[in-house]
This record gives C-alpha cells, structure tokens and sequence, in this order.
C-alpha cells in the first residue's frame, strides 16, 4: 500500500509539468516542443502502469462492483474484467500531447481522449443532427468521426449498449441531398448516452451525470441534451438535474423520425470524465469548477436545504441533535445489516436522531435526496446506495462498512477516494469474521474465510458471490459503537454549547 500510494503521486506531478508544458506549446510553437515532452509523460505512465500491474488487476475492478448491484452477472463479470484504469490524472495531458501531434498546431481534434474514460468530440458551424441515424453533419468537418458517448471507453460489455455516433461532413450529405433543419435552436447540443450500466446509481453519477455536468455547467443552461438509448424512467429519475443544467427540453433523440433535423452553431458528443464521483477542478476551464459545485447543483435540483451540516440554530429544534442514516439493504441482495435495530439504539443512546432508509425501496428520488441531505452522519455497506454521499451537507461523516474478504480495495476507489472531493468525512469499519454470515456457512478453515486472497483470484464473478451477494453482516456494537464516536466527534453539534 505504501509503494502504491507514494508511486500515485509521481504521475500527478508529471501530469502537471506536462498539461503546463503543453499550454506553453500552444503559445509558442507547439510542434517544436512536443517531441522534447511527449516522451517523458508517455514514459512516465508506463512505469506507473508496470508498478501497478499487480494491484491493477484487482483495484481496478472497483468501480465494476458497485455496478453489480443493480447490473446484474454478465454485467458485473464483464466490467469487472474490463475495469481497465486508474483515474490517473496525467492521463488526459498524455493523450492531449498526443491527439496535438496529428493535426494542425492551431487547433484540438475534433475527437479526442479527455481521460481514459472517454472520448469527446467538439465542432462548430452549421450543426445538423440526424438523430434517427446517429448522425451530426457539420460544415467545418473534413474527415469522419466516430464515438460512443459513455464513459467507459474500454468498458466493451457497458459500450455495446451504447449507440455509436457519426460526425461527417455536410459537404458529403450536400452531394445528395442535404438534410435541412426542421428545428433551429441557438443552444449547443449536447450528445449522451443513457445506455451502458445505467440504473445503478453509482454509475449513473459516476458514468453520466457528473461527466455530464463538467460539460453543461459552463453553458450556463444554453445547451440542448440530446439522449441517445434514452430509457424515460431514468430521464424522470433525474429530470430535475437535467432542468438545473438546461432551460431545453430533453431530447429522445433517437426516437426522430425520418426527415427530422436539428440544426445548432455547436455541437458536444460524449461527456467528459475526470475522476470516480468527481469533478477535477485543475482541468475545467477558467474560472474553474469542482464537485462542490456538482453538489450546489444538486441541492438546487432536489430542494436540499443544508450546504453544511451545522446544527439548527434554534435551541428547541429536534434538529439540534445530529441525525444519523442507517442505509438499509434486503437481506435478498446480500451485505445487509442483521442487527439493524440494535445498530439503531446503540446509536439513538449515543445521542443520535436516527433514521433507515433503503434507497433502492423508493422511486422518489428527492425525498430520499432530502432524507439524507438532513442527515449528520450516513452509514452504510460498501454498494451504490452509499452513492447518496452526493447528498450530505458539507462536513458531514459517511461510514462505509466493509464486508468481510479483504474488499478494501474496493471500498477505497469507489467511495473513500471520492469522499474528500465532496467534503465529506470519511470513516471505514472493516467487517471481521465474528461478524458476518460467511462464518456461518463456512468451516472456519475454508479458503472463503481463510484465504480470500484466494477467491479473489478466482475471478470477479467467484469474489462477486461469494462477499458481496452471499454475505449480511451484524457489525459488533462495542466496536461499531467507537466509530460512531468518532464520527460525532467530527460533526459540528454540541461544541457551541
Ligand atoms: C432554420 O434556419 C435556416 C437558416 O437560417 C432557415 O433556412 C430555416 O428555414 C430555419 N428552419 C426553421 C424550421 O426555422
């Protein structure tokens, strides 16, 4: 662990000795310079990546396994092989030195990688959109592109949900018969897909709406979405984002008829992903963003009235005790709590106002936004309901319980790395033997409890079912008791008194 973490710090700062260098190529003369800073990024990413090898394999498969939730087996077996990355942050300044040696000095490519994750194509002129063919014409265009607007570029299982797009040259469409505009807006549109591991809210923030907000946010409302593989559940789900983001209808834009057209001075296809739940300030264009304005935007979105969690300034109000979230499981889904109301009274005798909620029991997004919103502290077991951080008030605690199996790893990519960048405390309660199922169903020499390294080699889908589908927890209470301390100890509420 130690080698790893100091090894994750080297290719931040070559990553930005190299985005540095490649602003002043652009300046200056960026064909000059390039071959001198090209190699040493690529090189640089290289060693990271051989340094990794062995820990890849496995960490990486992290984001995947939230995804399991909700995606089902051959969705989990397929994103846990293709968990390719690391969010490393010198990935985009390599690929950018890189994308910069193909065309001109002047000017970006119209395709390019914006992280390991995904691609984005940017074009303006006279945009017309086909969407019945997945097809952008645009008049500046002198060669064709094409991308899937998911970010999950390596992720082939996500990916062949996903339409694939054309941008092609209008001249080209014009030696037949160029499709003419049905609809003008002066808006830029916007193309995403709402395909891939959708309906799992940890990719649903992680995949889409954060990518997607790192490209609206700086048009201020003046941009089109344009939803490709367009499941309406899910647009309803998260319609109120799309409203903040956007004063334009959302587009099932697939569902086009034949002969429709849209015409826009720009066009954007394929959001831009930075990091796991996050929004990388250092690369959003200037003045600058961060994942804290991803959540203002979510509060707006959902009517969430704390920013923080300070306690209520009026003396008699309830409030005044800091709330705490069991986020609840079915014991069907696996890595649920057994001991739930036990877990509830040790923590209402510790002082809290305690609440349990499942997010995957309700459809009302809001109001299970605003349950957690009131809340000071959340706990929960390492899976997407604990995506619900997004909603916390600024300094508030979120414990992730990790099930038994050595799935630190896991937890760490997924909700630990995040939790800084949404201001969040973060505490983990590591699940011990005398505290799971497992050592109910297993003898206690079996390599499922003995060795998970073991399972773990396996495969994901044997990791999969073994921790995670097959495991419910009763966390001790004298032990889970003292992280609850330290977390009330982290909140704001009684040091005023
Ligand atoms: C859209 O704009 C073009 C170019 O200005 C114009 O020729 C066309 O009639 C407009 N179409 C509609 C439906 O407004």
């Amino acid at each position: 662990m130690k080698t790893r973490s100091s090894a994750r710090g080297e290719p931040r700062r070559l990553g930005n000795v190299a985005l540095l260098a490649l602003m002043l190529c652009s300046v200056v003369a960026l064909s000059l310079i390039r071959g001198r800073f090209a190699p040493i990024v690529t090189s640089a990413g290289d060693a990271i990546k051989s340094e990794e090898d062995d820990a890849a394999a496995v960490v990486n498969k992290a984001a995947a396994a939230v995804g399991i939730n909700a995606g089902g087996d051959e969705a989990a077996a397929e994103a846990g092989a293709a968990g390719e990355e690391r969010d490393k942050e010198d990935e985009s300044a390599a690929a950018a030195v890189k994308d910069a040696g193909g065309a001109s000095a002047s000017a970006k490519p119209v395709c390019y990688e914006t992280s390991r994750r995904s691609d984005t194509c940017e074009a303006s002129g006279d945009v017309r959109v086909v969407g019945g063919a997945q097809t952008v014409y645009v008049d500046t265009l002198d060669r064709e592109w094409k991308t899937k607007p998911y970010c999950r570029k390596h992720d082939s299982y996500a990916l062949s949900h996903v339409k694939e797009w054309a941008l092609k040259p209008l001249a080209a469409a014009e030696a037949a018969a160029a499709p003419r505009c049905t609809v003008n807006s002066s808006a830029t549109a916007f193309v995403l897909s709402t395909g891939g591991f959708t309906g799992n809210p940890f990719h649903d923030y992680t995949d889409v709406l954060i990518p997607a907000f790192i490209t609206a946010h700086p048009l201020r409302g003046e941009v089109q979405f344009l939803v490709s593989s367009y499941k309406s559940w899910w647009v309803s789900r998260y319609l109120p984002i799309f409203q903040q983001l956007s004063r334009h209808e959302v587009v099932d834009v697939d569902a086009d008829a034949a002969g429709e057209v849209r015409c826009y001075p720009r066009v954007v296809v394929g959001p831009t992903f930075h990091r796991e739940l996050g929004v990388d300030a250092s690369k959003t264009p200037p003045p600058g963003f961060s994942t804290s304005d991803f959540r203002a935007m979510l509060r707006g979105a959902f009517g969430l009235e704390r920013a923080t969690a300070a306690p209520s300034g009026d003396r008699w109000d309830i409030r005044r005790r800091p709330r705490l979230l069991i986020v609840s499981r079915r014991p069907s889904r696996g890595r649920a709590f057994t001991n739930e109301r036990a877990m509830a009274d040790m923590a209402s005798s510790l002082g809290f106002d305690v609440r349990v909620g499942d997010p995957e029991a309700t459809s009302d997004t809001s109001k299970f936004a605003r349950l957690v919103n009131s809340c000071d502290v959340m706990v929960g077991v390492h899976g997407a309901g604990l995506t619900s951080m997004v909603f916390l008030p600024a300094g508030a605690v979120v414990v992730q319980v990790v099930p038994y199996g050595r799935l630190e790893w896991l937890a760490r990519s997924t909700f630990a790395e995040p939790a800084p960048g949404m201001e969040v405390h973060y505490l983990e309660y590591a699940v011990q033997l005398d505290e799971t199922t497992l050592s109910e169903q297993y003898p206690r020499d079996h390599p499922v409890l003995a060795d998970p390294m073991a399972i773990h080699k396996q495969g994901w889908n044997a990791l999969k079912t073994t921790y995670l589908d097959k495991q419910n927890l009763h966390p001790h209470l004298g032990r889970l008791k003292n992280t609850f301390l330290k977390a009330l100890s982290l909140l704001p509420h009684g040091r005023d008194d």
